[in-house]
């Protein structure tokens, strides 16, 4: 694989998708890193216009945002617009990962404007900070920069540099687009290295259903398109398998 090879997998291995911040979190898009090295990190530099995103020009707005890939961070953070007066800054960004145990946070209330954590009940204020609870430690900042005008920059510490050149058997599974789904779905995959790939869908108790992909995947961006016409209404799994070993699974909607 050639050095250009290599970077736009890496692309697509740290692809962010941006999801509504009400169940059932729907797909908004997604978003592929601009890639930098510093020190021994890579860092993810994500761009999210807010003509894409037109609920973070809301007060109080938020989406939540997941990095795929990611070994250094936890993948899953919440971005919110806030009244600049009050925080001097319009938009803050924050992991959704409580400190004390790791259960993620709840949506922002929305007339408290606290953090709730899912597990013991933590609360943090909108920045993060700790209020209350067996936490005793804030929630984790992302760094942020917003241009003042279309477009928020997010900076994330990716991987390793070191560790990811030691790595031959990458590989992403992403969402598919759209989710929720009504007639044809995709679903992106990739493998740095030449293997054989499945991708089969489940019901929501593990039975199998049918295998959507079978086949030798070796590039940087395959998509397989698949539709769910004779599906049911409701919630799905798909999970890939490389070499015969299961790798990643991810939920599918299907409303029609
Ligand atoms: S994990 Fe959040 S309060 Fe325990």
């Amino acid at each position: 694989m050639s050095i250009e090879e290599r970077r736009k997998f890496l692309k697509f291995l740290f692809a962010a998708t941006i999801t509504s911040v009400v169940p059932p979190h729907k797909l908004l898009g997604k978003i592929f890193p601009t890639l930098k090295n510093k020190e021994d990190e890579l860092l993810g530099i994500y761009g999210i216009s807010l003509l894409d995103y037109p609920q973070l020009n809301d007060l109080w707005g938020s989406v939540r945002i997941k990095v795929e890939g990611t070994i250094m961070y936890y993948p899953k953070i919440i971005i919110v617009r806030v009244p600049k007066d009050d925080y001097n800054v319009d938009f803050i960004c924050v992991s959704e990962r409580c400190p004390h145990e790791g259960y993620p946070i709840k949506d922002l209330d929305p007339d408290t404007h606290l953090f709730e954590c899912s597990g013991h009940g933590t609360l943090f204020d909108v920045t993060g900070k700790y209020v209350w609870g067996p936490a005793s430690r804030d929630l984790e900042r992302i760094n942020l920069h917003y241009d003042g005008d279309k477009t928020i920059y997010l900076e994330i510490p990716l991987y390793p540099l070191t560790k990811l050149e030691e790595k031959k058997d990458l590989a992403y599974l992403h969402q598919n687009n759209p989710n929720p789904c009504s007639d044809i779905t995709e679903i992106q995959f990739g493998c740095l290295s030449r293997s054989f790939v499945e991708i089969k869908l489940f019901d929501m108790k593990g039975n199998f259903i049918k295998t959507i992909f079978a086949g030798e995947c070796s590039s940087a961006g395959d998509i397989v398109r698949f539709s769910v016409e004779d599906l049911s209404n409701g919630s799905y799994l798909y999970r890939m398998f490389i070499n015969g070993k299961p790798f990643n699974t991810k939920k599918m909607i299907v409303t029609k």
